[in-house]
């Protein structure tokens, strides 16, 4: 089995640890332990039963609070339905290994978190690719989507709020969608991991679970929650899918993390606070990027609505693959390349970090924008 590479996690990789302004991150400003104990007021309490835990396997399905506090997010509220594993990605993979046959006609967005459309490939799919586009507020068209499914088309994935363009599929589009699915009887995945992070008060991603019954969620702790250390996702769809993905799962998983699952409970037990926190950075970041990039003549964007990233234009011939490794060579400023998502002449900036950090990220990108616009060849 064959699998291209996945160019933005091999990006971070290479240099994520070297980083000096780390804008390339997607989790909002992440938690220190302590932080996380504390997050109740009963830190000491906590701390004395993660002590007395027996290391087992703990509950092969994730913890029944757990899953109880996953279902609550969820129209359906029904734990039996939520299956923890490792990570969205995790949740992801093991949905996708679940619904997906060789032969079968898998249409995915793009630009996305890319495993969503390169996993179905390996997995001997037809995958064929839904462009989001700027000019269309980079949602998708439910006309082009229709154009796209054939008589074999069996999933039709989405990432709803949108990595790397910060895009939020609407609750009348999302209809739309749902229709499309439902007229091809296809399932219809969302990874929803940054769903929860609207940057319009009172703002909600609807899930494509409370709108379709071949709806299937992906989400976790990682960046809504800012605990990616946990490595704790889910998968959520009806009682079927969650069945045939458990069959799965017992191949790949057991279970997941004891501690990470105790940690994961502690979290959504607080969950308001931590998304007060959380909204609050995110809603504060995405006004500075605003006029930062109000004030860059070279530099446009369709400003994101949710989640943590944008996807940012830039008016210039150099490759965004060249122009971000200057950018990290000149002093360490991190941004991911557009390229890394199949779109030249764009960068992706996570924005959800430290408030000094954005700051600093977002005038190495100037500078060095300026010293490559003083280089070029005057025309
Ligand atoms: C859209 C999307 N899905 C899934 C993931 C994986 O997240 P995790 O496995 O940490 O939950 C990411 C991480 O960047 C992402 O952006």
């Amino acid at each position: 089995m064959d699998i291209e590479t996945f160019a933005v996690e091999q990006w971070m990789s290479s240099h994520e640890m070297t980083a000096r302004w780390n804008v390339a991150e997607t989790c909002v400003d992440s938690l220190t332990f302590d932080e996380l104990l504390e997050l109740g007021g009963e830190g000491e309490r906590v701390l004395e039963e993660l002590r007395g835990q027996k290391l087992t396997y703990g509950y092969i399905y994730g913890r029944p609070r757990l899953r109880e506090l996953v279902a609550a997010t969820y129209a359906h509220g029904d734990p039996d339905l939520v299956l923890t594993m490792n990570g969205a990605i995790g949740a992801n993979f093991l949905a996708l290994y679940t619904l997906v046959e060789p032969g079968d006609t898998v249409i995915c967005v793009t630009p996305t978190y890319q495993q969503l459309h390169s996993v179905p490939a390996s997995f001997g799919a037809r995958v064929k690719l839904l462009p989001l586009r700027p000019e269309n507020g980079f949602v998708p068209d439910p006309g082009e989507l229709e154009s796209l499914v054939d008589e074999r088309t069996r999933l039709i994935v989405l990432n709803n709020p949108n990595n790397p363009t910060g895009a939020l599929i609407s609750g009348d589009l999302l209809e739309q969608i749902v229709d499309v699915a439902r007229q091809a009887d296809a399932w219809l995945l969302a990874d929803e991991v940054y769903r929860g992070l609207e940057h319009e008060p009172g703002g909600t991603t609807p899930s494509v679970l409370d709108l379709y019954d071949k709806g299937v969620s992906t989400g976790s702790m990682s960046k809504v929650y800012s605990l990616a250390g946990l490595r704790l996702g889910w998968v959520s769809g009806r009682a079927d899918f969650i069945a045939a993905a458990a069959a799965r799962r017992d191949h790949t998983t057991i279970s997941c993390g004891l501690l990470d699952e105790l940690l994961g409970t502690l979290a959504l037990e607080n969950a308001a606070r931590l998304l007060e926190r959380n909204l609050g950075i995110v809603r504060a970041n995405a006004r500075r990027l605003a006029a930062w990039v109000a004030g860059e003549p070279r530099l446009d964007y369709v400003p994101p609505r949710a989640g943590t990233t944008a996807f940012v234009h830039y008016d210039h011939p150099m490759g965004s693959e060249e122009l971000a490794q200057r950018m990290f060579d000149r002093d360490g400023t991190f941004v991911v390349p557009g390229a890394a998502f199949g779109m030249e002449g764009w960068v992706r900036i996570g924005f959800a970090c430290a408030p000094e950090v954005l700051e600093r990220g977002l005038a190495g990108v100037s500078a060095c924008l300026r010293e490559v616009e003083a280089a070029a060849p005057q025309s």
